[in-house]
């Protein structure tokens, strides 16, 4: 290859890299490539575990404080038939195989006078505000283990909230039905 031929070459190589450059910069000004602040495909996650979430998470039973306040107090008092076996729901009632549950809503967890609680629920804490009640409701061994409360639990949400109406009802004064600021603190929105 002569002097001339292999400027020549040069030359083209030089002109094709200037080429590409500029083509580089072409396309960054076409198509400007700035930080997307949100994803273009937005997943949504049911928080609810709707059908076809893969690995199911260990979650806790539905809210139940938005149903308190339309709960049907005389479908909950058929419930307690459930309860009625270790439970007497009436003013002045004894202890049997469980606890007396007048005016059990807010009061003290394993309070009640002259019953025998297991440690487990002895040592708990806290008192049955309506939250607490819908865990130990939905299954009692879940929300304080080795209670000796031996319950599977009201699985459904509609249930629970007319139990606890019901256990609301039975008190010398039902106490105060859950706020709108407690309604969402609990169903986490
Ligand atoms: C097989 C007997 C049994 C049945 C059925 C039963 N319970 Fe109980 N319940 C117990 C016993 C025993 C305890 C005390 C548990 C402990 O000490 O761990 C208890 C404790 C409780 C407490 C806590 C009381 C306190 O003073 O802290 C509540 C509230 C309660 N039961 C509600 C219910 C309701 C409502 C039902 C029906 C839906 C029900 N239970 C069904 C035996 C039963």
């Amino acid at each position: 290859m002569d002097e001339l031929g292999f400027n020549k070459l040069f030359a083209g190589i030089l002109v094709a890299g200037l080429m590409l450059m500029a083509g580089v910069k072409l396309a960054e000004v076409m198509v400007p490539h700035t930080e997307l602040t949100q994803n273009s495909y937005v997943i949504e996650v049911p928080e609810t575990g709707a059908a076809g979430a893969a690995a199911p998470v260990a979650k806790g039973p539905e809210p139940i404080l938005a149903l308190l306040a339309s709960a049907d107090v005389a479908a909950g008092e058929k419930l307690a038939k459930k309860c009625t076996a270790c439970h007497v729901f009436d003013a002045g009632g004894a202890n049997k195989v469980g606890p007396a549950l007048w005016n059990i809503v807010n009061a003290d967890k394993g309070a009640v006078d002259g019953f025998a609680y297991s440690g487990a629920l002895a040592e708990f804490g806290g008192a049955w505000d309506y939250a607490s009640l819908n865990l130990f409701l939905a299954k009692p061994k879940a929300y304080i283990s080795g209670t000796k409360m031996n319950f599977a639990g009201l699985k459904k949400p509609q249930d629970r909230a007319n139990m606890i109406a019901y256990l609301r009802a039975k008190a010398d004064a039902p106490a105060a039905l859950p706020t709108d600021a407690e309604i969402a603190a609990e169903s986490g929105s």
